[in-house]
């Protein structure tokens, strides 16, 4: 059994650091991406508090592709440079969206999302994944959030850098 426990109360910076800890561990040695994938998903979903969907799409062949995720079902392909997630894998830079409806192109997969926080995952200089939070509270995410799952997506880039192969 794996019971890692997420205290919500501390630092901002101190519960991105027991979340890394916890994907870090569990990760650690395991070669299937899916599992690993579906793993820090749910350790996302455990951790953070006020999302109503947390996962991966993957790039295969060009273009996302759903991943492992906490959720109501999503799209399940998303074109490069379409919505929040594709521009993050366009760009390979972060997308911090407080409000998705003033967001270009944004692709609504459950109507209760407000804000959204997409981080590309690299591996030898190439987006192989993203990591997508929803959140039915607008500008539930803040810089502190961004530079925490984009530590947390160094730390796992690792595990999953074979995600395209
Ligand atoms: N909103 C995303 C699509 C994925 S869902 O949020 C799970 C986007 O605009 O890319």
């Amino acid at each position: 059994m794996y019971d890692f426990t997420a205290n919500t109360d501390q630092p901002k910076g101190d519960l991105y650091h027991d979340l890394r800890e916890a994907a870090v561990a569990l990760t650690a040695g395991e070669p299937d991406t899916i599992a690993n994938m579906a793993n820090v998903a749910a350790l996302i979903w455990q951790f953070l508090p006020n999302l109503n969907w947390a996962g991966f799409y993957r790039m295969v062949a060009g273009e996302l592709v759903l991943g492992p995720f906490i959720g109501k079902p999503a799209c399940i392909r998303i074109p490069l440079g379409r919505g929040v997630c594709g521009t993050a894998a366009a760009t390979g830079e972060t997308q911090l969206v407080a409000d998705v409806h003033a967001f270009p192109g944004h692709i609504a997969c459950d109507a209760v999302s407000a804000s959204e926080l997409v981080v590309p995952i690299m591996c030898a200089g190439r987006v192989v994944a993203v990591i997508d939070l929803d959140s039915p509270v607008v500008a539930r995410f803040d810089a502190d959030d961004a530079a925490g799952i984009e530590a947390l997506a160094l730390a796992i880039g690792g595990c999953i850098c074979h995600a395209e192969d």
